[in-house]
């Protein structure tokens, strides 16, 4: 049985390889060449443990094969997973024109029998109302009847990808026809996870939901940080406590310097603008919003209430990627914070251990360097801004080079603040402010 998967992006890709590994023949599709030809090298196009062995095992026992042609690989699959970008527009709401088109060339050839799964998120009805119209008048077959249609969303994490593909917390399928839903769930047979078949606007509004809901964990425990530091209490303290119980959870809620990514901030923003085109005001995931904001630019107020004017000043951001672990740099919190130290008068070094090309190439007049060292050397103050294992191990040491040692811990990685702050290196973290009265400890994780 064959699997096409149209769309080689960080979803696509990671889903095909990990469908190719539970033992079906998979064919990726993508219009880009250069991202097929590196594809074919076995080597993926952006960073992501475990997936470029997986690929080239798919490729080497020849489970994977891929091209650029849509109509070819629907004709020769059974099923047809639609992963291709949604991004968002400038109001806000989400970009359909990757998926509208993609449906068109996909209907062109389809035929009685198939299964088309969506995997792009989209906000619920886009599928009903927008892809399966272009798909019944291009082919001239019916929805749920001559061909089946599927939602299927994704739930994984960047770094983290191919664990959470084949160890889901939960698989999602919403269909037209129970029939449909029940073939595509019976792909993930040998995966052992809660699974839930809904009606297929049910499963849009799950995927968008579930986005909204972590970035809301996130702003709230980003607002309790800033009210800590006033009142001298340790935010990661009280957020262990908090979450240990069982209804409110301890994931995601470490407190730092917002939310990036290529998911969160697009999916509370298309769901915003969706709820609007409803004439329904979502006044808490615009709060949501707003904190995720404001909360970089607290790094930098820290800062200049420590070292007073920017101007001039030499700071050093240690963590360019919109996590750990990871290449990606879209809408990461070093662009606003790196702008905003520029905009002080501040002169801006950066470091990240794999994402210093692609932070370049979004900001190219800050000067980026290959290690902690140089990055820190003479710099009057740096801002901790991922959760890098690197980071967490600093130690009195690297700070040598720095003109004032002076560091901002905006994720709350360092481990040991009391030993460096014996050294005389001053640290302020988020979430708790001076250090001078640390009683918390670093490391958390957003995992
Ligand atoms: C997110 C969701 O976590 C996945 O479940 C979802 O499948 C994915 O979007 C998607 O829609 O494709 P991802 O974008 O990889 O995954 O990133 P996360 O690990 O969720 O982190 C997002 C941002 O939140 C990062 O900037 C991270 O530093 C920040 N974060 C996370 C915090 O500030 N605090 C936390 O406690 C957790």
């Amino acid at each position: 049985m064959r699997i096409s998967v149209v769309g080689c992006g960080f979803v696509g890709l990671t889903t095909g390889v990990a469908l190719a590994h539970l033992g079906y023949r998979v064919h990726l599709v993508d219009i880009n060449k250069n991202r097929l030809s590196s594809i074919t090298e076995g080597e993926s196009p952006f960073y992501e443990p475990l997936l470029d062995k997986m690929l080239m095992t798919g490729l080497k026992n020849k489970t994977i094969t891929m091209g650029s042609d849509i109509e070819k690989a629907v004709k020769t699959s059974k099923f047809i997973i639609i992963a291709v970008q949604t991004p968002v527009d400038k109001g806000g709401s989400s970009n359909l024109s990757f998926l509208l088109k993609c449906s068109r060339s996909i209907a062109r050839s389809l035929s009685a029998g198939k299964i088309i799964i969506i995997k792009s998120t989209v906000p619920p009805g886009t599928t009903l109302n927008k892809v399966v119209p272009i798909l019944e008048s291009d082919s001239g077959l019916k929805a749920g009847k001559d061909f089946g249609i599927v939602m299927n969303p994704e739930f994984l994490q960047e770094g983290r990808a191919i664990k959470d593909t084949l160890e889901p917390s939960r698989i999602i399928v919403g269909s037209l026809k129970k029939k449909h839903g029940e073939q595509v769930m019976s792909l993930f047979h040998s995966i052992d996870a809660p699974k839930l078949i809904t009606d297929i606007p049910t499963a849009e509004m799950i995927k968008l939901v579930s986005n909204c809901f972590l970035a809301t964990k996130i702003s709230f425990a980003n607002e309790i940080a800033n009210l800590c530091e006033k009142v001298g209490v340790d935010v990661v303290e009280v957020m262990d406590g908090v979450g240990l119980d069982d209804r409110i959870g301890r994931r995601f809620l470490n407190a730092g310097l917002g939310f990036g990514g290529s998911c969160l901030p697009k999916d509370l923003s298309a769901l915003i603008a969706f709820s609007r085109n409803h004439d329904l005001n979502l006044r808490l995931l615009k709060a949501t919003e707003s904190v995720n904001s404001a909360q970089p630019l607290r790094a930098v107020d820290l800062l200049e209430e420590t070292l007073g004017s920017l101007k001039g000043k030499k700071i050093a951001i240690l963590g360019l990627a919109f996590k750990s672990g990871v290449d990606d740099v879209r809408d990461t919190r070093a662009l606003p914070i790196a702008t905003e130290l520029v905009s002080r008068g501040a002169t801006v070094m950066g470091y990240d251990p794999l994402a210093n090309e692609n932070f370049q190439k979004l900001l190219p007049s800050i000067s980026l360097k290959p290690s902690i060292k140089d990055a820190l050397f003479g710099a009057d103050g740096c801002i901790i801004q991922t959760e890098e294992k690197e980071f967490a191990k600093l130690r009195q040491q690297d700070f040598s080079g720095m003109r004032n040692r002076f560091v901002i811990d905006g994720r709350r990685v360092i481990q040991s603040p009391k030993k460096l702050t014996d050294f005389g290196i001053n640290i302020k973290a988020i979430g708790l402010g001076d250090t001078k009265s640390v009683r918390g400890k670093g490391g958390s994780s957003a995992k």
